[in-house]
C-alpha cells in the first residue's frame, strides 16, 4: 500500500515538474543575439532607403532587416509569416 501512494507522490511530482518546465521551443527568437539578454534593434530614420523590410520571423540573418528566411521558415511548418515593408513617399 505504502509502495502505491509513494508511486503516486513520484507521479504527482514529475508531472508537476513537466508542467512547470517551459521548453526551448516557446521561443520566438531561435537564432538572433541568443548571448542578449533581451534583444533591442536600432535603425535611424535617415538611414532608410525608400524601401526597407524588417524581419518579423526571427529567421533572418541580417536581423533587424529582412533577408528573405521566413520563405524557408513558411515552407517547413505552414507558417504564414512575413516582412514589416516600409515605403518612403515620394
Ligand atoms: S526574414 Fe524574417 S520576415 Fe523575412
Amino acid at each position: 500500500m505504502s509502495y502505491i501512494l509513494i508511486a503516486g507522490v513520484v507521479v504527482l511530482v514529475v508531472v508537476a515538474y513537466m508542467l512547470g518546465k517551459r521548453s526551448t521551443n516557446d521561443h520566438v527568437n531561435s537564432c538572433v543575439d541568443k548571448h542578449k539578454p533581451k534583444v533591442v534593434s536600432t535603425v535611424d530614420i535617415e538611414d532608410l532607403s525608400d524601401a526597407t523590410a524588417f524581419c518579423r520571423c526571427w529567421k533572418s540573418g541580417k536581423f533587424p532587416y529582412c533577408d528573405g528566411s521566413h520563405n524557408k521558415h513558411n515552407k517547413g511548418c505552414g507558417d504564414n509569416v512575413g516582412p514589416l515593408l516600409l515605403n518612403r513617399r515620394s
